[in-house]
């Protein structure tokens, strides 16, 4: 029986062309990143189970991690997200580091998901933290640095919503307002994240089994389900309106706008899965109905640095996947043509390569990155691979163009040919490709 040819279910082959969109991808986060101060970092795709187990939260850690046993015995995790390994990171080098750290990183992470539009078992995901800032500037930073990047990518304010809410506020809505227990409020933090996920009437009912017989009677679960509707923090109810995380959200809510970052909104559903937020959270949301996933996640993580048996570190940072954002670009046609790698293809003409060879490592010096038709293929064929290759240029090497050091450039293109000295094709491939 043959082999398969597919890839793990859930992951992704990246051919070239799929390659080239990443490459784009990232080169957009890595700019925007930079452009901001951060620096990169990496780590190993291997961690310890238990820098999960703590604070990553039961369904990730219980039901989505690729766990096993290594011959030494000790339980290992391929990496389902960054943010615990980037604590690790910063706590074993806690005294000696600048701060703020702002640190930036591109993972491949895994998670054991059913594979779906916008989620797969593996994903590549831009992780962007400042470690060391206590104040709202730190929020407001990396939403912006967020939104630069859709900027970058000419996405267009009507095309994504920012969404925020806060662990603090999240927890006296539960607490004061709605008036659950511990328990209570766990368990419906865990439902209304997945609200979206699913039916109304399933979501009602389930919300109506939290709640005791008495505060369903007295009217719990209509006054939950209006407290999910709002959209502004002006509407939430009396009892919380001196909290302090209205003022934070409202504080934050009004600089974003006077940087010109409109798309913001105060949203009661949004709760984040991990268990490591303090405070603060967002993310950033297609409006496509097509698209029903959040782009980026993040929010606040004052404790999980400390967990590492150091002084508490206040942290800030988001996630941001590959997978939702190439929908995104797709869906709102942001793509640019994304051209190959190769600039000219050369193609011989009789016995020269020992000579033409010299030429092409010339050209490659010069800064042209240049492939070499097969000299065992017909001219024909030479030319064809190079077409279906999608590379702009031809270039022929004969004994006369060696001779007379001038070369035919043919542009597969408009099938012009033009002949020209080395210094002068170059300059126009490189005037192709920068345009
Ligand atoms: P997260 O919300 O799990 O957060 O992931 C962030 C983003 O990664 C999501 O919005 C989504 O775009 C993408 N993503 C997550 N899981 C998948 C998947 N299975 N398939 C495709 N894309 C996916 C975190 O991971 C936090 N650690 C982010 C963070 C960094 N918080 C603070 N710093």
């Amino acid at each position: 029986m043959a082999l398969p040819t597919q890839p793990y279910k859930g992951a992704r082959d990246f051919y070239p062309e799929d390659k080239r969109v990443q490459k784009y991808m990232f080169a957009v986060m890595r700019h925007v990143a930079e452009s901001f101060g951060y620096e990169e970092y990496d780590a190993p795709i291997l961690e310890p189970l238990e820098i999960y187990a703590a604070k990553t939260g039961d369904e990730i850690v219980n039901e989505q991690t690729y766990m096993f046993t290594d011959r030494g015995g000790r339980q290992v995790v391929i990496r389902p997200e960054m943010t615990p390994t980037v604590s690790r990171m910063v706590a074993a080098k806690r005294q000696e580091l600048a701060y703020p750290v702002r640190w930036y990183s591109i993972p491949n992470l895994w998670r054991y998901e059913r594979p779906q539009r916008g989620r797969l078992r593996e994903h590549w995901q831009l992780n962007v933290d400042v470690f060391g800032m206590a104040g709202v500037e730190a929020e407001l930073e990396v939403i912006q640095l967020a939104d630069s990047i859709m900027q970058a990518f000419r996405a267009k304010r009507e095309m994504y919503v920012i969404r925020l809410n806060s662990r603090k506020l999240i927890d006296s809505l539960m607490r004061d307002y709605l008036e659950l227990d511990d328990v209570q409020a766990i368990t419906m933090v865990k439902l209304i994240d997945r609200m979206h996920k699913i039916d109304h009437a399933e979501f009602v009912g389930q919300a109506d089994g939290i709640f005791h017989p008495s505060q369903r009677e007295a009217g719990a679960t209509e006054r939950l389900m209006e407290l999910l509707k709002i959209r502004s923090l002006s509407e939430l109810p009396e009892t919380v309106q001196t909290h302090e995380a209205i003022h934070l959200l409202q504080t934050l809510i009004d600089r974003l706008e006077k940087a010109g970052i409109t798309n913001v909104t105060y949203d009661p559903t949004l709760m984040r899965g991990f268990d490591y937020y303090t405070d603060v959270v967002f993310e950033v949301f297609d409006t496509n109905p097509e698209n029903n996933r959040a782009m980026f996640g993040g929010g606040r993580y004052d404790g999980l640095v400390g967990l590492f048996g150091v002084e508490p570190v206040p942290t800030v940072g988001f996630g941001m996947g590959d997978v939702t954002l190439a929908n995104f670009l797709e869906t709102h046609h942001l793509l640019p043509e994304l051209r190959p790698e190769i600039d000219v293809y050369a193609i011989y003409i009789g016995n020269v390569t020992e000579a033409a060879s010299k030429v092409v490592s010339e050209l490659r010096e010069m800064g042209l990155n240049v492939a070499v038709g097969d000299v065992q293929s017909k001219m024909e064929k030479q030319i064809k691979t190079a077409v279906k290759k999608g590379v702009r240029y031809v270039l022929f090497i004969g004994s006369k163009e060696l001779e007379s050091a001038q070369y035919v450039l043919k542009d597969l293109k408009t099938g012009n040919e033009e002949t020209h000295s080395l210094q002068r094709l170059v300059s126009i491939v490189k005037d192709y490709r920068q345009a």
